[in-house]
């Protein structure tokens, strides 16, 4: 760090714009948005003018996922997508916005194997513009997010419906119904922030499920497919703007709808999100 970065305030020094001082959002920034009881907005993001537009629209974080694989690339699942990949567009999302935090998704096979390989393209991730990474698993990703996070990378979990595992699930499924799942899926959210994560998203479960888990966390919970009562949401980009191929699973809506622009889909979107009114029933499994 050079000298002039240092502060000696608990605000770290912002960065001037032309107009006005922006800073890049910290994992802590999310923290205390949840502590203070305002909702997180997150959206995917894969280039520059959708994460200048979502920024302008009031958008928390940006989550480079690897569901570009299916939106951009037209693959039918998000296994191909490679490391390269992910860096390119994680560098295209930070070139075009200043203020939201931004999370890349680690692609399938780039973490499994070892925790060593999983830091090695983490810090690729880093370094191409990203402030924390997503891998996707419970417990067996414990290891890995304590190895991370001691090395200075923040992590983000993910749990529930895991897109990577979905040959492993029998498909794109709801998950936490069977006997056991919620005790489960807790341990698995209690392991990974015992192990250093800062953010956990939840995808495709019962509401009351998602609820127990963010009750008993003491970080954020992101949810999508999952309740209202998560600490805050996040959509596929494609599939809020209702431009995305194939059937729409039940907790994606149309944010386009009776709006002009992109800008105003968004805006309505994390409107949405921090009145605490998306999702609304019609979003959720109610069981
Ligand atoms: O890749 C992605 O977009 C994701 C979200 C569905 C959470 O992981």
């Amino acid at each position: 760090m050079y000298p002039s970065q240092i502060t000696t305030h608990t605000e770290p020094i912002t960065r001037m714009s032309a107009q006005t001082a922006v800073r890049r959002l910290h994992p802590l920034d999310l923290a205390r948005q949840r502590e203070r009881g305002e909702k997180i907005v997150m959206l995917t993001c894969y280039d520059a003018t959708f994460a200048r537009v979502s920024e302008a629209s009031g958008v928390d974080a940006l989550l480079v996922g690897d569901s570009l694989g299916m939106v951009l690339q037209g693959h039918d699942s998000t296994l191909p997508v490679t490391q390269a990949d992910m860096a390119y567009h994680v560098a295209c999302v930070a070139r075009g916005c200043d203020r939201p935090l931004i999370i890349a998704d680690m692609p399938f096979g780039t973490y499994q194997e070892s925790p060593e390989l999983a830091f090695r393209n983490a810090a690729q991730l880093m370094a191409a513009g990203a402030q924390m990474v997503k891998i996707e698993g419970g417990r067996e990703m414990a290891v890995t997010t304590a190895f991370l996070t001691a090395r200075g990378i923040p992590v983000c979990g993910h749990i529930g419906l895991t897109p990577q595992s979905v040959f492993q699930l029998g498909g794109y499924r709801v998950q936490g119904r069977a006997d056991g799942d919620r005790e489960r899926l807790l341990t698995d959210a209690m392991t990974l922030e015992e192990a250093g994560a800062s953010l956990l998203v939840l995808e495709a479960m019962p509401a009351k499920v998602a609820d127990f888990i963010t009750s008993h966390l003491r970080i954020p919970t992101i949810g999508i497919g999952a309740s209202t009562g998560c600490s805050g949401q996040v959509l596929v980009l494609h599939d809020m703007l209702d431009i995305a191929p194939g059937k729409k699973p039940r907790f994606v809506k149309n944010f386009m709808a009776g709006k002009d622009s992109v800008a105003a889909a968004i805006a309505a979107y994390v409107e949405e999100v921090r009145a605490g009114t998306f999702p609304g029933p019609d979003q959720i499994y109610p069981e």
